[in-house]
């Protein structure tokens, strides 16, 4: 009985990590930088300072004050003719910046644009340890553990 009870905590536990509330993304606003992202939590003010920072660049950010839903960004201008990355952005934003929407100050330079915005955890990078991997992990630990205890 009590193991079976441990046995579903520790499960439960372990897969419901990865689908927590709150959002966390890759971060990075250069295109060096972004070969080593940082990560960041989804909050409004964490939103906000990157809607400020893509404001420098961007002419048509919308004003918004704040959000329940955000996304994870992946932002890059890159030379068409020999895909250098000439500008790359990532991190959260709120759902109301059409991230992908925004038009550059200066069309003059003739960048291309790619871009991406997503919900879970860690998904703007191609792939960093996935909340799947945390998931196998956790499972196994489980049983392990089970195991053990019985
Ligand atoms: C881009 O446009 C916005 C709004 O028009 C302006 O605030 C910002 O300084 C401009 N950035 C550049 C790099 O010109
Ligand atoms: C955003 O909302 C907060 C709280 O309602 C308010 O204090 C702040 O002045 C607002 N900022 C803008 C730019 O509207
Ligand atoms: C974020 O902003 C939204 C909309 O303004 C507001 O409903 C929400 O409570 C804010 N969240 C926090 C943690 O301040
Ligand atoms: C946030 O917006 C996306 C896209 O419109 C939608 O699919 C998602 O269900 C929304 N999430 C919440 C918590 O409102
Ligand atoms: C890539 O192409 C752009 C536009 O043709 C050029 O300005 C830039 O110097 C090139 N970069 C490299 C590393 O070759
Ligand atoms: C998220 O953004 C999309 C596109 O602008 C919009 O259709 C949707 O209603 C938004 N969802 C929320 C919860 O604001
Ligand atoms: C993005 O812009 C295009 C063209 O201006 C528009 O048709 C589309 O609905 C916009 N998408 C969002 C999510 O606002
Ligand atoms: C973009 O515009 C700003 C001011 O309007 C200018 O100083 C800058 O040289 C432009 N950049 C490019 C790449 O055209
Ligand atoms: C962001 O997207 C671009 C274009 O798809 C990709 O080349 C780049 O590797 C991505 N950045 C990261 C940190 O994954």
């Amino acid at each position: 009985m009590w193991k079976n009870l441990i046995f579903c905590v520790v499960l439960v536990a372990f897969v419901a990590v990865p689908f927590a509330d709150s959002l966390t993304c890759s971060k990075c606003n250069s295109p060096s930088g972004c070969k080593s992202p940082s990560s960041e939590t989804c909050s409004n003010s964490t939103a906000n300072a990157n809607k400020n920072f893509l404001e420098g660049y961007h002419s048509n950010v919308p004003t918004v004050n704040g959000s329940l839903n955000f996304s994870c960004a992946n932002l890059t201008y890159y030379h068409a003719a020999n895909y250098t990355h000439t500008f790359e952005f990532l991190g959260c934003v709120f759902n109301e910046t059409n991230v992908c929407n925004l038009s550059l100050n200066n069309t003059s330079s003739g960048w291309s644009k790619k871009c991406l915005t997503c919900g879970t955890d860690y998904c703007n990078p191609a792939g960093t340890f996935s909340s799947s991997v945390y998931t196998i992990l956790g499972s196994a630990m489980a049983v392990i553990l089970a195991k053990a205890l019985s």
